[in-house]
């Protein structure tokens, strides 16, 4: 069974670390993605880490994890507040979602309170800063193993 884990960033990700870093923190990109490969050593997982400012790319990938991932960590950014065809990419891809954001978004504006992926995924993840990277791969972890 794949134990192989597609963990996507929206738009401006790339930015962490020197992006609002009263609310996304210090920790750059580049530090999630060595957190995550962390984590997945830790969990016999193999990880695919992206980040695109692109929808259509971020698509793409998702696409992409059909057949292939067994599940798909995704902090949407701005799509999650935004975009129905990131959630069909997402129920398309018939792979398990979990839903990560750094911040408490429901402590912050009432725009972002509304989520389009949070129906369709099997956890939700928000405020535990960068850690809820490592809390979802943990929970893939798991999940994969009561499955066997
Ligand atoms: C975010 C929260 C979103 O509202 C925002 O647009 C982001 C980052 C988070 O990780 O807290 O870009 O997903």
């Amino acid at each position: 069974m794949s134990r192989t884990v597609l963990v996507l960033n929206g738009p401006n990700l790339n930015m962490l670390g020197t992006r609002e870093p009263a609310t996304y923190g210090h920790e750059t990109l580049a530090d999630v993605c060595a957190l995550c490969a962390r984590t997945a050593v830790e969990h016999d997982l193999v990880v695919e880490f992206r980040q695109s400012n692109h929808e259509g790319e971020a698509i793409d990938w998702i696409h992409q994890a059909r057949g292939r991932c067994a599940a798909i960590v995704i902090n949407p950014g701005a799509w999650t507040h935004t975009s129905i065809a990131i959630r069909d990419a997402l129920t398309a891809s018939d792979v398990p979602v979990i839903e990560v954001h750094i911040s408490n978004v429901h402590a912050r504006e009432s725009f972002r309170h509304h989520s389009y992926i949070s129906g369709m995924a099997v956890a939700v993840l928000c405020g535990f800063g960068t850690h809820g990277y490592r809390l979802a791969l943990e929970h893939v972890g798991h999940l994969l193993n009561k499955k066997g």
